[in-house]
């Protein structure tokens, strides 16, 4: 396996790359989609409350067949429906028995067949643990962080998730929940690519200090969603470099960062090449090439957006002008 475990500060360990389910929707497409990522190496799934297809990767799950210790499963409290923590983590677990699983199956059969669709039936992920239970925003932690933390470190304890932590957490937050923490969090996953990696350095550095494993979601942003910025040129030598596509390298990064990569495909040739860009080993100069290049684009994205603030105000200004000289008020 060439994506390491990491240690988690609760004992167990974490498989480093993640298959994830945000965008995969509903009904029988998540349920192959998982099952492929399964089929080709990923024993790590990380889904949510809030992205609604539980249930359709405990079905993938079941049908997948491999033992549960052979699997990671991380799933969020989003506050989906407004429900508590505890009443959260149960409904994603929904441990139901094996013959309840044979009927759910005998009815999605029967109703294939007669052209119906039983949409109230969920199994969620059919298991009696997740691995790792996660609070997916700090706007979440209510009442506040710290007695959200205390129901999630319940939920540890009631021994429905190995592993508790965080999600888009900043310092302030990991310092407040830490502060009457009993058990502190094994991970904080958030949003890490190299155009966001100066501003999220002191959560990494906290995490450090901590002993809290960094989980980095949407890390190809820079080829799916910006390409054409200061990265292009680090990511396309370096991709002639090892042979590898520019998603490969910043998984790579990823990796080199020390932190658990949350990525997914719709497609079998790139789950394959997310797994095969565990094998490369990226130097301490490549990685400061792709951080010298994150870090130009992040300045211009500063840049950028002081920018339009500046516009922003000159444009209510003329017009809050405008208006007064229409109407007649002085406001000098
Ligand atoms: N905790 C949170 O708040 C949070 C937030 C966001 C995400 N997440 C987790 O992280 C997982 C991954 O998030 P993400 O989808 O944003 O991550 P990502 O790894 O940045 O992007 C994966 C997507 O990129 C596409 N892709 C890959 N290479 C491409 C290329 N060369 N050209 C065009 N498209 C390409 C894939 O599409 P194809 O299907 O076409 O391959 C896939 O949809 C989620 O499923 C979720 O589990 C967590």
């Amino acid at each position: 396996m060439p994506w390491d475990l990491i240690q988690l500060n609760s004992g167990y360990t974490i498989p480093s790359i993640a298959f994830g389910t945000w965008t995969l929707g509903n009904g029988q497409g998540p349920i192959d989609q998982v099952e492929q990522a399964l089929a080709n190496g990923y024993d790590h799934i990380d889904t949510a409350q809030s992205y609604r297809n539980e249930a359709e990767v405990g079905t993938a799950l079941h049908e997948d067949g491999s033992a549960r210790g052979d699997l990671f499963i991380t799933t969020k409290y989003s506050g989906t429906n407004g429900l508590d923590i505890a009443t959260s983590i149960q409904n994603s677990l929904d441990n139901v028995t094996c013959p309840l699983i044979s009927f759910y199956f005998l009815l999605s059969f029967l109703s294939s067949q007669c052209k119906l669709t039983i949409r109230s039936w969920h199994i969620q992920l059919g298991t009696s643990y997740v691995d790792l239970y996660l609070i997916h925003s700090p706007r979440l932690a209510v009442p506040d962080i710290p007695t959200a933390w205390r129901e999630m470190e319940d939920v540890h304890v009631r021994g429905q998730a190995r592993s508790i932590g965080v999600s888009n957490f900043n310092v302030g937050q990991l310092e407040t929940l830490v502060a009457s923490a009993k058990i502190v969090p094994a991970v904080n996953q958030i949003l890490l690519h190299p155009y966001v990696y100066q501003q999220q350095l002191p959560i990494l550095e906290y995490a450090a200090q901590h002993g809290i494993i960094i989980e980095a979601y949407s890390a190809l942003i820079p080829v799916t969603k910006r390409p054409g910025g200061p990265l292009d040129a680090p990511l396309r030598e370096l991709s002639t470099k090892f042979g590898a596509t520019p998603d490969q390298i910043l998984l790579a990064w990823v990796k080199a960062k020390g932190a658990v990569a949350v990525t997914t495909s719709s497609k079998k040739a790139r789950l394959q090449g997310y797994l095969a860009a565990g094998d490369i080993a990226l130097s301490q100069d490549d990685v400061a090439a792709i951080d010298k290049a994150g870090a130009i684009g992040e300045q211009r994205d500063k840049a950028k957006g002081t920018l339009h603030k500046l516009a922003l105000g000159a444009l209510v200004g003329a017009s809050v002008f405008g208006l007064c000289s229409y109407f007649n008020v002085r406001i000098f």
